[in-house]
């Protein structure tokens, strides 16, 4: 195990959960990791750094095989109407991926076949035989959360074939007591089949290696982890017996395909190489997955801890060529008033729902506000409007907007001299540097919601120094003074809309416009300010406007709690 390389890397990888090809988005899996992974990539941009944003949809696998079916459409439908629902919500809320691929593909196939290929070929993958419920009705092997019955443990009715609720054991669903399928109330049947099974007990040491040269691995990450290595690594099947999968590239074994989970991470790769040769040059890829001089970066929710930190390491691992990922960014659950988001309920908030009836940036700023990040958090359409009306319309909005109008009003649209600076407007000046370093290092150390804390702190720092200088009275009194503060408060300005384009991208390009300078760029963030006196400035718009009660009270009403 080397250990990873803490000098700035020349380039990085991002990205984002593959979300299941069966339903539609929603905001918890928005706050918990397209969000986070979005102003990620936005500021490494900004900052001057290369990264590459991927993501695509996870369309294999047997979840997706149910919900068809309980549908009444096909496979292909569901994952069809899926991906575009998940292309429309991601660009309706400018989450910008570089691609956003598929996992049923062809080039997919290929790609995770010859992962499972290197593992057979150097013994990391057994076949073994097992036996598994089966169920005749419907044609299919169960997944173990797909059969209930009688726990074997403590005689508890109604469990499910994954883990007693009641004892908390795990179950061995060939054991259930009265076994029924949960998709037809029929009886299964105990029937033996091959599969192949990933040595993860080979990997072991590596994975606890790897785990403890990652101390920047946020507390879940490495909580989890460890927890899982201290009870010991086993081999877990890695083939199901499904016709909607990769097909198991060995011969005499149709009807296998790789499990999900197998081929899903896979796809991170498989789009970067989609994404490079539509870029016209096939081989980049290969710079960002194998050379040590890059950062892969997983945005996850915690659900995915396992898969990302143990199963995924010893996948690539196994094959050799790749590096190996730098950071996990695991969120807890974003919880909608409460409780727990369904989506079998439909309780939850759809992002293009919302997108109906409001634009992106408001709900990029709350839940960015409220990001699940140590602990899970709360989604409340009340509390929505309530941040959404006091700080960013208010504490945001309403001073940016001040400080052109004055410059408008007072100095015909034009950026006023500051001759002369007066003590609190040296120290503003020096909090826009402060603000520009710390709120930097929060978003290095992926601490988003710290980050826009800092920024709001900023923002209420402008507004502190207005009320202390006055304009609207130094005007009649002094106009020089009158300038300078003018000066200043477009300073800050500026820079809050060069801190806030991360978070809320589109308020902060139309803020550019509005100061009439050129939009962002690469490098950015850095930038010394662009705003000479005699600067003209654009026309004055409100950026973010409040919310009033009966544009909220029906979302939340919806939501029947
Ligand atoms: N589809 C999975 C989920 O929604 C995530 C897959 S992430 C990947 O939980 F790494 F496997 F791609
Ligand atoms: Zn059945």
């Amino acid at each position: 195990m080397t250990e990873p390389s803490h000098s700035d890397p020349a380039r990085y990888l991002v990205t984002a959960a593959l979300p299941y090809g069966n339903g539609p988005i929603h905001i918890g899996h928005i706050a918990g990791a397209y969000l986070p992974a979005d102003i990620c990539v936005r500021y490494l941009r900004l900052s001057g750094r290369d990264a590459a944003f991927i993501c695509g949809s996870d369309e294999n696998g047997v979840a997706i095989t149910i919900k068809a079916k309980q549908q009444g459409i096909s496979n292909q439908e569901l994952i069809d109407n899926s991906y575009g629902d998940a292309v429309k919500a991601f660009d309706g809320l400018g989450i910008k991926f570089d691609i956003y691929g598929r996992t049923r593909t062809e080039k997919h196939n290929q790609v995770a076949q010859e992962f499972f290929l290197r593992h057979h070929e150097q013994g990391y993958v057994q076949k073994r035989s097992t036996e598994q419920l089966y169920c005749p009705a419907c044609d299919m092997f169960l997944p173990d959360r797909y059969v209930e019955g009688t726990c074997h443990h403590c005689q508890t009715p109604g469990a499910k074939g994954d883990q007693c609720e009641s004892c908390g054991k795990m179950i061995d669903a060939t054991k259930l007591v009265e076994p029924r399928c949960a998709l037809c109330g029929g009886t299964p049947e105990v029937k033996g089949t091959d599969h192949w099974f990933l040595r993860l007990d080979s990997f072991e040491k590596d994975i606890q290696a790897y785990i403890n040269a990652h101390p920047h691995f946020r507390d879940n990450v490495k909580r989890f982890s460890n927890n899982l290595l201290k009870q010991g690594l086993i081999a877990r099947s890695i083939t199901r017996d499904l016709d909607w999968g990769v097909p198991l590239p060995l011969e005499g074994v149709a009807g296998k395909v790789l499990y999900v989970w197998f081929d899903a991470p896979i796809g991170y790769i498989t789009f970067t190489q989609e994404w490079a040769a539509a870029k016209g040059k096939p081989a980049l890829w290969k710079q960002y997955w194998q050379e040590p001089d890059s950062r892969i970066l997983h945005f996850i929710g915690k659900d995915n801890i396992v898969f990302h930190a143990i199963i995924w390491p010893a996948i690539l691992m196994g094959h050799g060529d790749y590096q190996l990922p730098y950071d996990i960014v695991a969120n807890e659950f974003l919880n909608i008033k409460g409780a727990k988001a369904s989506t079998s309920r439909n309780y939850a908030v759809w992002v293009n729902d919302y997108l109906e009836h409001f634009s992106p940036d408001p709900l990029r700023y709350y839940l960015s506000a409220i990001a699940p990040e140590g602990s899970d958090s709360n989604f409340t359409w009340e509390d929505f409007q309530l941040r959404n009306n006091s700080e960013l319309a208010d504490t945001l909005g309403n001073f940016i907007q001040r400080n052109l109008v004055f410059a408008q009003k007072y100095f015909e649209g034009t950026v006023p001299e500051a001759r002369e600076l007066s003590t609190r407007a040296k120290a503003m000046l020096a909090e826009i540097t402060t603000a520009r370093v710390e709120i930097a290092a929060l978003l290095d150390a992926h601490k988003y919601k710290a980050a826009l804390e800092r920024l709001m702190r900023f923002a209420q720092g402008g507004n502190q120094f207005l009320e202390n200088e006055k304009p609207w009275t130094t005007r009649k009194t002094d106009l020089d003074r009158c300038a300078m503060a003018v000066h200043i408060g477009l300073r800050v300005v500026e820079a809050l809309g060069v801190f806030m384009s991360p978070f809320l991208p589109f308020a902060a390009d139309k803020l550019r416009l509005m100061l009439n300078l050129p939009a962002l760029a690469a490098g950015d963030w850095h930038q010394e300010s662009l705003l000479v006196a005699g600067h003209a400035i654009g026309n004055p718009e409100i950026l973010f406007r409040k919310f009033e009660d009966d544009e909220i009270q029906p979302h939340a009403e919806q939501l029947g709690l």
